[in-house]
């Protein structure tokens, strides 16, 4: 997979207009934040064919073995780049682009996630043909197994957020799991018995997260997605034990809220639940 196939593949006014590729990176998460740093602008793209130190959530590793799956972050900026104008380019400045500097702010910079793995659900569906859900907030399942998970990390500069990196790992390939994992993890082989172009599904996800970053800016909520991400939510009217570090709980999880938290019924009424250090679990398997 090269910038050239990429390209080919995503029609995109800002997102991917800057693409870097490596053979080996320590993580994808950690170069973006490099470049995000040097000055490169919201949409960067960084991917790699394998990572040494592939970050997880709460601090775990991610899985990262050459030919197996797709490992790649990108930047987000509350504003546009102050590069020159003809360093930019074409179509970076753009409608879309302009929306940016209506920003991200600390406050709603956590729902980015859930625009990613709506954004990543609808682009491996696309181009896959195969159903992918999203266990709240942002791992994206499909027949119950974790096929992807999303990483975002945020720079605050003087109380404002200075840049966010969206990483993403999808398991495309794989033919097997570790141990550890194996009851849990799936890959877009092991789940639809057929290989993917990589390219194309990076160029799907990067044109249906354009589409509905768009659509957060408008509103700073999940308003105008909500009922899609609803639609696509695994653990909807399932039993889930929330595993609040202060006392953990279950119930029913209902749907998400505009500014995505789990709404989960119980005995005691409705619960919102927010990311964060909280974690869900199905009590009937993973989801
Ligand atoms: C999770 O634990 O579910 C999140 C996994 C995120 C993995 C991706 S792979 C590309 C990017 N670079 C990293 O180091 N992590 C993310």
């Amino acid at each position: 997979m090269n910038q050239h196939d990429i390209a080919q593949s995503s029609q995109t006014e800002w997102m991917g207009q800057e693409i870097f590729c490596y053979n080996t990176l320590d993580s994808t998460n950690v170069k973006a934040k490099e470049l995000a740093e040097e000055g490169y602008p919201s949409g960067t793209l960084v991917i790699a064919e394998s990572q040494t130190a592939g970050r997880g959530r709460r601090g775990r590793d991610w899985n990262s073995q050459e030919g197996t799956g797709i490992f790649m972050s990108f930047i987000l900026k509350p504003e546009l780049t102050s590069e020159p104008a003809e360093q930019n380019p074409p179509g970076l400045i753009s409608a879309s682009a302009e929306q940016n500097q209506s920003g991200l702010t600390i406050e709603n910079a956590s729902m980015v996630t859930l625009v990613c793995a709506l954004a990543v659900s609808m682009g491996i569906s696309q181009v896959t043909g195969a159903e992918a859900q999203i266990k709240w907030p942002n791992d994206i399942v499909m027949n119950g197994r974790k096929i992807c998970g999303i990483l975002t990390e945020m720079s605050v500069v003087s109380g404002k957020v200075g840049h966010v990196v969206v990483g993403i790992g999808i398991n495309v390939s794989n033919l097997q799991f570790p141990e550890e994992i194996a009851n849990t993890a799936g890959s877009l082989y092991t789940e639809t018995g057929k290989f993917f172009q990589r390219a194309e599904i990076v160029g799907a996800i990067l044109e249906k997260f354009e589409t509905y970053y768009a659509l957060f800016l408008k509103t700073q909520d999940l308003s105008l997605m909500q009922e899609e991400y609803n639609g696509l939510l695994a653990n909807r009217n399932r039993e889930v034990r929330v595993l609040d570090p202060r006392e953990p709980f279950e119930g029913k999880a209902l749907g998400i809220t505009e500014k995505g938290e789990l709404i989960v019924e119980t005995p005691q009424g409705k619960q919102m639940v927010s990311g964060g250090e909280v974690s869900v679990r199905g009590i009937y398997g993973y989801v």
